[in-house]
Parts: structure tokens; C-alpha cells; sequence
């Protein structure tokens, strides 16, 4: 598929900060596009960059293969819709939406059927008479986003449109953004640092870390197969060991030497050979927690621990697990019913074991202390 927005090496920095610094990638005609990372990566500036709102120092942007980089904003097929409505208060719903086309001097019949097909796309016929004051927040954001749909734009940018609401309006939202980005087919460049929200809706994300582009991918691909422990650690939760390549065994799988623990066996495409350093990641639900040692099958990666936190979710239970001086978070499923069994507790031995196709080797491994706080800081807000 044509590519509808390509970023060249672009660079926009404030003072000392670089908020953006050589950015490169395209994003596909029609496309759900999301830009995910903390708040202060750069996401708002990028869209700026393609509004028209803010030049880039250096590199150029394109859309459908015709630069833009200098192109007043005006000038641009291109809407945004903001966090905080922007919606004009003496205005009502009908007329909100018509403004762009009044602007553009379409036909009266024109204008009254774009908008009546934008009321029925956001199924607000009925309060189409009434002023933003007397309709609720989701309401204010649907307007919003018909008014930047009406006239058609080529790409359509949403910057934390949703962030203002409650979480199950804001899941609710979500949802209908997906069907309205189903319907007008336009290309959606959306900008969140919710995680969730991002896997949920989009075609493809680009992780962005203090105006770095971190990786580009489908949802599944972040999650399974991230490159760095940045993208590990912001989508989801992850186990970091550090060790070191013991032995090659066949093909693509290393043993691992990890200090106390037994030695763990991991798929290894990176190439790396005896003796390299490895970080590895292995995600909690993809551990096994078992009372008693399992028996059944040869199993590598198995290790007793002592559990030291247990965090009830009703469908999963989520454990902190001590092995050495390791804590290990494992995701038990719920998956049948358990009243009748006999639950595990704190400072119980337990045995955790994990498939070698189930653990991955990082390509990237930085010091993520710093970041790692402000990203279970975010996640809580979110809760
Ligand atoms: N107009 C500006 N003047 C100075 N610094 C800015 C300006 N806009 C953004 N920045 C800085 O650039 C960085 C990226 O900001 P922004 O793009 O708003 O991040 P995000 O939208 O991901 O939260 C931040 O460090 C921010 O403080
Ligand atoms: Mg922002």
C-alpha cells in the first residue's frame, strides 16, 4: 500500500532539549497509526511537525509523496483533534460540524449532507440543535471529531483525544473511534501514552523515548518480540535476567548462565556465542507456578522460589516470587473454578518453570531505572 505520511530524518529541538532527534518512518495509506511513549517523548511535537504548527529543524516530511515540510497549515488536507474539545460554545452541534465547510464555501445542500452523514456517523442526530455546554464529555468528543472529518481530510491527527474522560467511557470511545476509522478509511495518526488504548486500536505503533524513535510494529510484535528492555518494560510487564551465553546448543537455542539460577534455555536468534553477555525477558503469564515440582515432562527452566507478594485480580492472580536475590512476577489465569482448592500463600516454596520459546534475548539493553518509575507511575494513573 502507498505510503500517506513519511518522516526523513527529522529534527526539532527547544533550547537544549532535543524533542525530536532524527526521526524516520511512514505510515501506510488508511492506516490506524498510534505514537506511544511517556509524557515529554516527543509525540505532541510530531504532530505538530505535521499539522503545520512548528517547522523542524532539519529533515523533511512528505505526504503522498509530496513534501510539506514548508507548507503553511492551511494549506494542509490535514485536521487535528485535540484532548480538550476545542469546540466553539456559542455554537451548536449542527453548526460546529458545518464550519469548516461554511469556511470553504461549500453549497447550503452540500454542507446539510456532510453533516448530516457526520451526525449519523457519531449517532448525535438527535442532540445536532443543542450547544456544547448541555452535552457530556464523550458527546463534546465525538463533535469534535466530526467537525474534523467533515471536510474530508487526507490524515486525520488525535492527540490524547480520550485522555479526558473516565476509563470505560474512555474504553467505550475507543471503540467507536475504531468503527468511525473503519467507515471513512481516512489515515488516523493518533498519539496516547496509554498502552492499552494504543495495542487496542491500531494497525501498527511507534515506541517513542525521549525523542528517539525506540521500534515500529504491529501490536503483537512490540509485545512479543520487543527490541530494547524500554519497549519490554513500557508494554506490559516483563522479567529482566542478566547472565551470560554457557553453551550453544542446537540451532537457535543458547543455555544461559544467570547468577542463582539454574541455567535457563532460550531461543537465541542474535547470533551471540559463548561467553557474550545476554539480558533476557520472559513475561509473567508466560511462567508456570506449581506447588509441587513438575513432574510429567522434561523440563528446562525450572526453578523453586518462595512466594513473597500475591495480588488478587479475581480472573489472575499476580505473584512477586523470590529466587536469590531475584523477585520473578508471575500471572497465574484463572481459568477454572477455584474456591475448592487449596490456594498457594505467602512464603510458600514454589516451583516456576517457562518454555526456552516463551523467554527472548534483547537486542537493546539500557539501564532503565529512571524510566522504569515513571512508567509504573503512568500505569497507575491509569488504573
Ligand atoms: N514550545 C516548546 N518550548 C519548549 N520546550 C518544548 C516546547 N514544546 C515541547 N517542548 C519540550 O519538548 C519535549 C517533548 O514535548 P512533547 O512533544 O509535548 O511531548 P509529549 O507530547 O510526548 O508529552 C518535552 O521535553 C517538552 O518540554
Ligand atoms: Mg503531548
Amino acid at each position: 500500500m502507498a505510503n500517506s505520511l513519511e518522516f526523513e530524518a527529522v529534527v526539532k529541538g527547544f533550547g537544549s532539549v532535543k524533542a525530536l532527534d532524527h526521526i524516520s518512518f511512514s505510515i501506510k495509506k488508511g492506516e490506524f497509526f498510534s505514537l506511544l511513549g511517556p509524557s515529554g517523548c516527543g509525540k505532541t511535537t510530531l504532530l505538530r511537525l505535521v499539522a503545520g504548527f512548528e517547522k523542524p529543524d532539519s529533515g523533511r516530511i512528505l505526504l503522498n509523496g509530496k513534501e510539506i515540510t514548508d507548507l503553511p497549515a492551511n494549506q494542509r488536507p490535514i485536521n487535528t483533534v485535540f484532548q480538550s474539545y476545542a469546540l466553539f460554545p456559542h455554537l451548536n452541534v449542527w453548526d460546529n460540524i458545518a464550519f469548516g465547510l461554511r469556511i470553504a464555501k461549500r453549497s447550503k445542500a452540500y454542507i446539510k449532507k456532510e453533516v448530516e452523514a457526520m451526525l449519523a456517523l457519531i449517532q448525535m442526530e438527535e442532540l445536532a440543535y443543542k450547544k456544547p455546554d448541555h452535552i457530556s464529555g464523550g458527546q463534546k468528543q465525538r463533535v469534535a471529531i466530526a467537525r474534523a472529518l467533515v471536510n474530508r481530510p487526507t490524515v486525520l491527527l488525535l492527540d490524547e483525544p480520550l485522555a479526558a474522560l473516565d476509563l470505560k467511557l474512555r474504553q467505550r470511545m475507543l471503540l467507536e473511534l475504531d468503527l468511525i476509522h473503519d467507515e471513512v478509511g481516512t489515515t488516523f495518526l493518533y498519539v496516547t501514552h496509554d498502552q492499552s488504548e494504543a495495542m487496542a486500536v491500531s494497525d501498527r505503533i511507534a515506541i517513542l523515548n525521549r525523542g528517539k524513535l525506540e521500534q515500529i510494529g504491529r501490536p503483537i510484535e512490540l509485545y512479543e518480540a520487543p527490541k530494547s528492555s524500554f519497549v519490554a518494560a513500557f508494554i506490559g510487564d516483563t522479567n529482566f535476567l542478566d547472565g551470560w551465553v554457557a553453551e550453544q546448543k542446537l540451532k537457535e537455542y543458547s543455555l544461559l548462565s544467570i547468577k542463582e539460577f539454574p541455567q535457563v534455555l532460550c531461543f537465541n536468534d542474535k547470533k551471540l556465542s559463548v561467553g557474550d553477555p545476554v539480558h533476557m525477558s520472559i513475561r509473567p503469564e508466560k511462567i508456570h507456578i506449581t506447588s509441587d515440582k513438575p513432574t510429567d515432562k522434561p523440563l528446562v527452566n525450572c526453578m523453586q522460589g518462595v512466594i513473597e507478594e500475591i495480588i488478587y485480580q479475581g480472573d489472575h492472580t499476580k505473584f512477586g516470587v523470590r529466587v536469590g536475590t531475584h523477585r520473578i512476577i508471575v500471572f497465574q489465569q484463572h481459568s477454572r473454578f477455584l474456591l475448592d482448592e487449596k490456594p498457594m500463600t505467602w512464603n510458600d516454596k514454589v516451583w516456576l518453570w517457562w518454555h526456552a520459546d516463551d523467554g527472548f534475548i534483547l537486542e537493546r539493553y539500557e539501564v532503565i531505572k529512571e524510566e522504569e518509575s515513571e512508567i509504573s507511575s503512568l500505569k497507575q494513573e491509569l488504573v
